[in-house]
C-alpha cells in the first residue's frame, strides 16, 4: 500500500552550529525514516530549515557589530554543509528568512485575526531604559522569591524549577546591560495573542482519538497541558528582527520567532513545490481528502519542543481550516556529553562538524542512532562511539562482508559461483534475511529505530555465523561445489544487509552496492533482497568501515 509520508524536522535556530545531541534527537531518526519509506515505496516528502530569527540572534549579531541577515546566514551555510556531509536526505531544507516564508506566515496570521482567533490586548513588559528595549522574559534575571536562588531568570528559575513573570523577580536586572532594578521597569506594550482557549475543545477531540501509536511521554505530556486549560499566548514581540505584523500601525514589532518557525513545515513544502515545478504539489501533503490513504505527517524534534509540536501548532492549523494535523511526534529525550547537559551556551556542546573532521558519516550515524535518547535520556562519549565502531561495524557487519568478497577474489577470480541446490541451512539465513526486511521496516515505520537498528545487526550476526559454520575457506579443500554454494548465498546475504543498513548507514551502502556489482544510487533500491546472479564478476573490494585507535578518545 503506497503511503504518502510528509517528514516535518524540527528548525534548528541558525545562531550556532548543530551539536550531536541534536542529530541523535532529531535529524538522524527523521532521514533513516524518510530514506526507509522512499525504499519501502512511498511517496516522501522531508522538509526543515533555518530557524532565524528571536531575540537572542539580534543580540548576538548586534554584538558582533553585523547585522542579523548576516549573522545567520553564516550559521546557515554552516549548518546546510553538515547535512550534505551527514547525508541528511532533505527534499528541502530551507530558513525562514525567504519571501516566501513571510508571506506565508503573515496570511496565517491574517487569516487566524479574521477568523478571530487573534486578538489584541496591552500587557505589562520588562523594559530597560539603558537599552532602550523591551526584554524577552529570559533576559530579566534576578532572585528567585521562592527558594532565593539568585541567577533566576524572567521566564523560570532553574534551581526550583517554577514558572515566573518578570515582575515576580527581586532585584530585577537586565541581562545585556546589568542595569539595577531601580531602572527596570515595567512598561505597557500592545500585543496580539493567539486565543488558544478558543481552541481546546477541538484540540481536545484530536488529542483523545486515535493517538495510540504516540510516545506515552509525548502523549501524557501534551494531555496534562491541555488539562490544566490553555491560556492565550502573546504571538508578538517589541522587536524590529521577524516577519512584519500585517496590520498598519505596528511597525516597531515583529511576530514571535516560535509562532512563524512552526509555519516553516507549510512554506517550505510551497516552497518545494513551487521548485520542483508544481506549484500546486504543496495541496497533495496539507489539504485533508487529496490522497488516500491520507498523509501522515510526522514531527521529528527534542522534549523540549514538545509543546510546540503537539498544542500550539495543531492549534493554528485547526484554527486556519481544512488543513492535516500530526499523525505523530516521535519526539526524543536529551543525550547528555559525557554526562552533562548538552548547552551551546555553557560550552559543552559537541559539534557535528568537528565529529565529521575526524570520524566517517556512517561510523557517527552508527552510535547516535544505537545510543539514541528514545524513551529515555543517553549520554554520547567518544569512548564508546570508537568501541562501537570496532565491535559491532567493523568486527561485525564489516567482518562478514569483508571476509566474503576476498574470499571471492581469492578463490573464484571475483565470479559469483553457481550454487548446488540450497542446502537447509542456506535456505535458513535467506529465511532470516527475508524476515529481516519485514521486522526492520515495522520497526522502523513505527519510529523504534534503535530496535531497527538492532535488528539489521542481528542479521548481520547470523551471517557471520553462518560463514563460520560452513567455514567455506575449509570446504573448498574438499568439495569445490559446497563451498560455491556458500559463497553464492552469503552473497545473497550481504545483498540483502546492504539495504536492511541503508535507511541507517547510507554511505557503506553504496560503497557495498558497488562492491556487489550493482550500479547507480543505493538510495532508490526497493526494500527487499535482491538476487545477484551466477557468473559475474565483482570488482576488488576495501574495508567498508575503518577501525579506530582506542587512543584518539583521549585526545578529545
Ligand atoms: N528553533 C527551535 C529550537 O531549536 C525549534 C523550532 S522547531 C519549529 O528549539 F517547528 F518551530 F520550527
Ligand atoms: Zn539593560
Amino acid at each position: 500500500m503506497n503511503e504518502h509520508i510528509l517528514v516535518c524536522v524540527a528548525w534548528p535556530y541558525a545562531k550556532t552550529s548543530t551539536h550531536v545531541g541534536q542529530v541523535a534527537g532529531a535529524y538522524l531518526p527523521a532521514d533513516t525514516f524518510a530514506r526507509y519509506h522512499r525504499m519501502a515505496g512511498d511517496q516522501v516528502l522531508m522538509v526543515s530549515g533555518s530557524d532565524e530569527h528571536g531575540t537572542p540572534i539580534m543580540v548576538e549579531s548586534e554584538r558582533l557589530g553585523i547585522s542579523p541577515r548576516e549573522f545567520v546566514a553564516n550559521y546557515h551555510r554552516q549548518i546546510t554543509e553538515v547535512w550534505e556531509r551527514l547525508g541528511i536526505s532533505w527534499d528541502l531544507y530551507t530558513e525562514t528568512g525567504t519571501q516566501n516564508h513571510y508571506q506565508i506566515t503573515q496570511d496565517f496570521f491574517l487569516t487566524l485575526h479574521d477568523k478571530g482567533y487573534i486578538f489584541k490586548d496591552s500587557m505589562q513588559s520588562a523594559y530597560c531604559p539603558t537599552d532602550r528595549r523591551f526584554l524577552p522574559d529570559r533576559y530579566v534575571e534576578g532572585t528567585c522569591p521562592l527558594c532565593g536562588y539568585t541567577g533566576a531568570r524572567g521566564d523560570q528559575c532553574d534551581n526550583c524549577g517554577h514558572t515566573l513573570d518578570p515582575i515576580d523577580l527581586l532585584d530585577a536586572k537586565c541581562k545585556l546591560c546589568g542595569s539595577k532594578d531601580s531602572k527596570l521597569e515595567m512598561r505597557m506594550t500592545e500585543h496580539f495573542f493567539l486565543d488558544l482557549p478558543k481552541l481546546q475543545e477541538p484540540l481536545m477531540q484530536w488529542l483523545e482519538h486515535g493517538k495510540e501509536h504516540w510516545r506515552p511521554n509525548t502523549l501524557a505530556f501534551a494531555m496534562n497541558w491541555l488539562k490544566e486549560g490553555l491560556r492565550a499566548r502573546a504571538i508578538t514581540r517589541d522587536l524590529d528582527w521577524g516577519v512584519p505584523i500585517p496590520l498598519e500601525g505596528y511597525e516597531d514589532k515583529r511576530i514571535y520567532v516560535w509562532f512563524d518557525a512552526v509555519i516553516g513545515y507549510y512554506s517550505a513544502s510551497v516552497e518545494w513545490a513551487e521548485k520542483h515545478g508544481n506549484p500546486e504539489a504543496w495541496k497533495t501533503w496539507w489539504v485533508p481528502g487529496q490522497v488516500e490513504p491520507p498523509v501522515k505527517p510526522y514531527y521529528f524534534i527534542g522534549k523540549d519542543n514538545i509543546p510546540f509540536h503537539t498544542i500550539i501548532w495543531p492549534a493554528m492549523l485547526l484554527g486556519y481550516g481544512n488543513r492535516n494535523l500530526p499523525y505523530d511526534v516521535p519526539a526524543n529525550e536529551f543525550m547528555t556529553m559525557s554526562g552533562a547537559k548538552a548547552s551551546s551556551s555553557r560550552g559543552n556542546a559537541i559539534w557535528t562538524k568537528d565529529v565529521l573532521e575526524k570520524y566517517g558519516a556512517d561510523t557517527i550515524r552508527y552510535y547516535l542512532s544505537a545510543a539514541a535518547p528514545e524513551g529515555r535520556d543517553s549520554d554520547f562519549t567518544f569512548d564508546e562511539m570508537i568501541r562501537r565502531n570496532n565491535d559491532e561495524l567493523v568486527a561485525t557487519y564489516g567482518n562478514v562482508v569483508h571476509r566474503t568478497l576476498t574470499f571471492l577474489q581469492s578463490k573464484f577470480g571475483g565470479v559469483v559461483p553457481q550454487p548446488q541446490t540450497l542446502r537447509p541451512v542456506d535456505q535458513a539465513i535467506l529465511d532470516e534475511l527475508d524476515n529481516g526486511f519485514r521486522v526492520v521496516g515495522e520497526q522502523i515505520s513505527h519510529c523504534h529505530f534503535k530496535e531497527g537498528l538492532n535488528s539489521a545487526m542481528i542479521v548481520a550476526r547470523a551471517a557471520n555465523r553462518y560463514l563460520d559454520e560452513q567455514a567455506p575457506w575449509k570446504q573448498i579443500k574438499v568439495d569445490r561445489e559446497a563451498a560455491g554454494t556458500t559463497i553464492y548465498t552469503i552473497i545473497q546475504v550481504l545483498s540483502g544487509l546492504h539495504l536492511l543498513f541503508c535507511p541507517y548507514l547510507p554511505f557503506s551502502s553504496q560503497k557495498l552496492h558497488g562492491y556487489l556489482g550493482f550500479e547507480g544510487d543505493v538510495a532508490t533500491q526497493a526494500w527487499e533482497p535482491q538476487t545477484i546472479p551466477a557468473g559475474i564478476t565483482l570488482p576488488k573490494p576495501a574495508p567498508l568501515f575503518p577501525k579506530l585507535e582506542e587512543a584518539v578518545a583521549a585526545t578529545e
